[in-house]
């Protein structure tokens, strides 16, 4: 008997860091051996604020991934950023979309937004062109707990750009809650969300039972099972308003395992494996490849990928760390068994 094979349109990447310099040469090719596109988060230092940088930091990408893979470009809004610009680069095929970071939510957020007020006339003209916002959707107001940030971000700022700015299309990135989730679901249809692999896997107990985890810290934070439960019923349940979005965000391992970790999970080496199991677990593979291949360009509206991707039921262990020169890694699910595997 042969192992059971899942048979899928080629996947894209719809939010990854995969930085520069000599990580972005040790982390681009996992992306580029599991995806066609990805969209490339801009929170480098300093961030891709301008349409040269993004070529620049475009050509690197494509050097590094190989033939084969296309990043696509993301600007980094910062307070007063010049509405022209991002509806000229992206007209130009630069920019594909932007992100909001909120300053200081996350890494690399420190030339972010202070106030989305600050933005209006930015996304006004992204409205216009038809580009879309991409949200990392926590508040960093001091007074409010950290699992509690995602769910007030909805009250406070989420809801009224989609209320402020209906023909925007506005990606929820990375959504960690049940209220995101709801939250999508009961919005028009420009607005949807990315999922990440680990937080349809873990909660917060990953993070904290038994010894303080490093490996499973990442923004926004893995909330209580409740909410993973959630998430796991939203991307699985074939609405078109969720898709693949990984948020593999390398640290090297010392900057990990520190006094003040990094946050951020490295599972570019084994996302749509990672993603597999979920489907499968939740008795949903036939919802897989609309959430990795499908659900994703058509929102952006992007073509399909051509071509096709097999995975193999096959128990593999993911290895304890991926090296490259001096940089070691410690991917996601280190030291556990997969169930699937790329067949070729
Ligand atoms: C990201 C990073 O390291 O760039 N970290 C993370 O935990 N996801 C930033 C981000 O997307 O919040
Ligand atoms: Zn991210």
């Amino acid at each position: 008997m042969t192992n059971p094979k899942l048979t899928i349109r080629r996947p894209d990447d719809w939010h990854v860091h995969l930085r520069d310099g000599a990580m972005l040469q040790a982390v681009a090719p996992y992306t580029a051996r599991q995806f066609t596109r990805a969209i490339v988060m801009p929170n480098l230092s300093p961030p891709v604020t301008t349409i040269d940088a993004a070529r620049a930091y475009r050509s690197r990408i494509e050097a590094a991934a190989g033939p084969g893979f296309t990043p696509l470009m993301v600007a980094y809004l910062t307070d007063g950023i010049d509405g022209a610009t991002l509806a000229e680069g992206h007209a130009a095929g630069v920019f594909t979309a932007a992100k909001l970071y909120p300053a200081h939510a996350t890494t690399g957020s420190a030339h972010g937004v202070t106030d989305v007020k600050h933005i209006h006339s930015a996304l006004a003209a992204m409205e216009q062109a038809g580009m879309p916002l991409l949200v990392h959707g926590e508040v960093t107001d001091p007074e409010i707990d950290v699992f509690d940030r995602e769910a007030v971000f909805i009250e406070r700022i989420m809801a009224g750009l989609v209320r402020d700015f209906p023909g925007l299309k506005i990606v929820f990135e990375h959504i960690t809650t049940e209220e995101a989730a709801q939250f999508v679901l009961a919005a028009p249809e420009n607005v949807a969300a990315t999922i990440t692999p680990q937080h349809l896997h873990i909660n917060r107990n990953a993070m904290l039972v038994g010894g303080i985890r490093p490996h499973a810290y990442c923004l926004p934070v893995a909330k209580r099972e409740k909410h993973r439960q959630a998430l796991r019923k939203a991307a699985t349940s074939g609405s078109a308003k969720f898709f693949l979005g990984t948020d593999s965000a390398p640290h090297r391992i010392e900057t990990k395992e520190a006094a003040c970790g990094c946050a951020g999970i490295f599972n570019a080496p084994f996302a749509l494996e990672s993603y597999a199991a979920v489907f499968e677990e939740e008795g949903a593979l036939e919802h897989f490849e609309a959430f990795a291949s499908e659900n994703g360009p058509r929102f952006y509206g992007l073509p399909l990928n051509e071509g096709t991707v097999t995975l193999e039921r096959a128990d593999h262990t993911v290895p304890d760390s991926c090296e490259a020169v001096d940089i070691v890694l410690v991917p996601f699910h280190a030291g556990e068994t997969l169930r699937w595997r790329i067949a070729s």
